[in-house]
């Protein structure tokens, strides 16, 4: 059975050949696109005990069981590894601070490129609370928290590392968490998210979309394919 959704074809599109692109290229058109990115505020500590705190958008989840985060994490133009690469390989460790509307001012101080000594988090007048299981703390500002142990580094270009790290301890407001369920309201949560630029998404209006079983779509086809108030 057809049944057509209401989205209008594209009349032309551009084809791009990556190998034929600039890395600045390949940049603009990956952040443009691949949108709204999650943030992860990553705190990590220094083997001089100096604490930093950098945003990556360049982040994800990307396996629950084992659990692991992944980093894309820059180089500098020297080809030196930032604060937040350094830290990973000397400590073996990070912790990644989700990114909620009430922080996304402190999260932009913590971008800026300050000398390696500077505590970005004193900077942004953010709290630090120590970690359990790792060296570096956990921002008690921002809803959920997650410490990894550093688990692997992919060294795929001269550009960037790719950081994964396995999480053994989760920190999360009780306000945003239904214990009953571990439902994490994503209201009370109220992640931002990167695009483009210098551009930010909330998640504010965000909505359901349940996946149809193959009965459903087949039964009820679009009545099933419906938008709905998000069930707690
Ligand atoms: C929202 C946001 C997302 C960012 N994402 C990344 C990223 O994915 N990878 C990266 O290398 N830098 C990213 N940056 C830039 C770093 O946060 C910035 O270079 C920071 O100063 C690095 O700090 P560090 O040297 O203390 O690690 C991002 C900046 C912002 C504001």
């Amino acid at each position: 059975m057809t049944k057509p959704l209401p989205i209008p074809a594209a009349a032309d599109a551009v084809t791009f050949d990556f190998a034929k692109l600039s890395g600045r290229e390949r940049y603009k058109l990956l952040i443009g696109a691949v949108v709204p990115r999650p943030i992860a505020l990553v705190t990590t500590i220094g083997l001089d005990g100096i604490i930093n705190a950098a945003p990556f958008s360049f982040f994800n989840c990307l396996s629950a069981d084992p659990a692991i985060l992944a980093l894309g994490v820059e180089y500098k133009p020297s080809r030196e590894q930032k604060d937040t690469g350094r830290n990973v390989r000397d400590t073996k460790a990070f912790t990644v601070n989700i990114v909620s509307d009430a922080i996304l001012e402190a999260m932009n101080v913590c971008a800026v490129p300050f000398p390696s000594g500077v505590d970005e988090l004193e900077q942004a007048g953010l709290s630090a609370n120590a970690g359990r299981a790792v060296p570096c703390p956990w921002i008690a500002e921002s809803p959920v928290a997650f410490e990894c142990r550093h688990h692997s580094t992919l060294e795929i270009g001269t550009s960037r590392e790719i950081i994964l790290g396995e999480v053994v301890f989760a920190h999360i407001h009780s306000r945003v968490i239904n214990l009953a369920n571990l439902h994490i309201d994503p209201a009370k949560l109220d992640a931002v998210g990167r695009m483009g630029g210098h551009a930010y998404a909330p998640t504010r209006g965000a909505f359901d979309l349940k996946t149809m079983s193959v009965e459903a779509w087949e039964e009820f086809g679009i009545a099933a394919n419906r938008r709905t108030a998000i069930s707690p």
